[in-house]
């Protein structure tokens, strides 16, 4: 029986980083998936085809709505949807071919094949044609991430009624699409549907979108959204979908009324949930909480010794990000080694244009916590290049410590929004201050120049604006 100090169950962003962190630790690692590709749900049916769809709807809009702004005359734009799949298909392929390359530059053992922990120490994988295999570790990382919830009265059935991963091929444009929940899933795929065409509705049982997000951030991409044709009912409970001849229609309850909605295609983004599904954990007795997600101390380890869980699987928010940063503290924490993540300081993200982009406490956060705190913003239409650029949209937002000045939190909405989180993101992990970021110089004209005037205005003393 072959032996690893590390094996790895799940090869998405949580599991393949973990493996390669591991093997540079030179710990003798392995890594398990399922699927015959590895990079699990992000780069397969997640986060990379969702932007490579996102990036060719808007070059869509932009040739369509914008162009002309700059004197660029385009006649006869159409729409090449078969192009435009298979580019984000090959955009998939490069990646996932790229996570193989890394695990066998890496010297990772790949085996394709369900893992399930047999016991402690013992791990056996069940290929899909072929008999199965056991291996032996020291340490089992179960990394098997999360589903999309499938509620019962709306039950997915792949082709009307969908999910994530089937709204990234429909193979024509649905001429009436309904997105059921306004979370990052809703919104991104509404936005990419709307943009090519579609008339897109939006039900959320909240009274806001994008929550979690800061609401007055929310509700100027809301505006903004609305204003690109997507139609937004706040306050809209979802009860049922029923499909009769290919065409959907939902049932829901607003104020106390019932409202009927017809669609040809339906996206239920009701949120995802953990999935340790055939791993073994049940039977092992590995503990979990009333949602089904993998209970584990700050070490990431469960209740059973030598074996780890991390990402979606675990509580806290289901991100990419904070699944690879939890993989490679877990592995260092096996090596000897001191691995911290800092739940703190997780930006959040959604791909919509503008974009919107969160790190740290919300205004409303702020509030409910009654912590002291003064607030500074920035307008990118003050910003010399954005207005260069014609996309004047969003705001730049400050929370910071009243006493202290130390930044607790930010938002940022705008076309560049998720790479202008990441300055602050950097300044926050340092425990900086907005005065620490205001006086930073940034260079001109750029877009992150915005980030900077609104630290600025924390002490309203932003220099392209009046400070009230
Ligand atoms: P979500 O949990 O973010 O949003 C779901 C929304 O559906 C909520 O606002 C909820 O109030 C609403 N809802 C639930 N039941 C409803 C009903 N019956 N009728 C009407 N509205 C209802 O879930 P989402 O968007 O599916 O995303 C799942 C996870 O994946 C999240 O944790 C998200 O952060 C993550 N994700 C992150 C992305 C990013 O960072 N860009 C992209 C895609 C997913």
């Amino acid at each position: 029986m072959d032996k690893f100090d590390v094996v790895i169950i799940g090869s998405g962003p949580g599991g393949y980083v973990a493996a390669i962190r591991s093997a540079q630790l030179g710990l003798k690692t392995a890594i398990i998936e399922k699927d015959p590709e590895l990079g699990g749900t992000c780069l397969n049916v997640g986060c990379i085809p969702s932007k490579a769809l996102l990036a060719s709807s808007d070059h869509f809009t932009f040739a369509k709505k914008e162009a002309a702004k700059h004197g660029i005359v385009l006649d006869k734009i159409r729409l090449d949807l078969g192009t435009m799949l298979t580019r984000k298909d090959k955009v998939v392929k490069t990646l996932t071919g790229g996570v193989r390359a890394l695990m066998k530059g890496n010297k990772v053992t790949v085996f394709t094949g369900l893992g399930s922990i047999s016991e402690p120490g013992k791990v056996r994988i069940q290929p899909n044609d072929g008999s199965p295999n056991e291996i032996a570790a020291d340490h089992i990382v179960i990394a098997t991430g999360s589903v999309p919830v499938n509620l019962p009265n709306m039950a997915f059935d792949g082709n009307t009624i969908v999910s994530s991963t089937e709204a990234l091929c429909f193979d024509q444009v649905p001429a009436k699409f309904l997105v059921i929940g306004a979370g990052a899933i809703g919104l991104e795929l509404g936005s990419v549907w709307n943009r090519l065409g579609s008339e897109v509705t939006v039900l959320e049982f909240l009274p806001r979108i994008a929550v979690g997000f800061d609401l007055e951030m929310s509700n100027l991409l809301q505006r903004s959204l609305t204003a690109q044709g997507m139609k937004f009912h706040l306050e809209t409970k979802v009860g049922s979908v029923k499909v009769t001849n290919g065409r959907a229609v939902a049932t829901a309850t607003k104020g106390g009324e019932e409202l009927k909605f017809e669609a040809d295609k339906v996206l239920v983004s009701v949120g995802r949930r953990a999935f340790a599904e055939g791993v073994g954990a049940d039977k092992l007795g590995v503990a979990m909480d009333e949602r089904g997600r993998i209970k584990v101390d700050e070490n990431f380890r469960t209740n059973i010794p030598g074996i780890y869980a991390i990402g979606d699987v675990i509580a806290g928010p289901m991100l990419a990000h904070k699944a690879e940063e939890e993989g490679i503290a877990c592995v260092e924490l096996i090596a000897g080694k001191a691995g911290h993540v800092n739940y703190e300081v997780i930006p959040g993200i959604i791909y919509t244009n503008p974009e919107l982009a969160g790190v740290g406490l919300t205004e409303e956060q702020a509030k409910e916590e009654s912590r002291k705190v003064r607030i500074g913003k920035f307008p990118f239409r003050a910003n010399g290049r954005a207005l260069a650029n014609e996309d004047v949209e969003g705001w730049v937002k400050f929370i910071a410590d009243g006493e202290t000045d130390r930044i607790l939190g930010a938002s940022v909405l705008n076309h560049a929004a998720s790479e202008l989180i990441a300055e602050i993101v950097a300044v926050m992990e340092f425990g900086g201050s907005s005065e620490d970021l205001g006086r930073t110089v940034h260079a001109h004209p750029t877009l992150s120049e915005a980030v900077k005037e609104a630290a600025l205005a924390v002490e309203k003393r932003a220099i392209h604006i009046g400070n009230r």
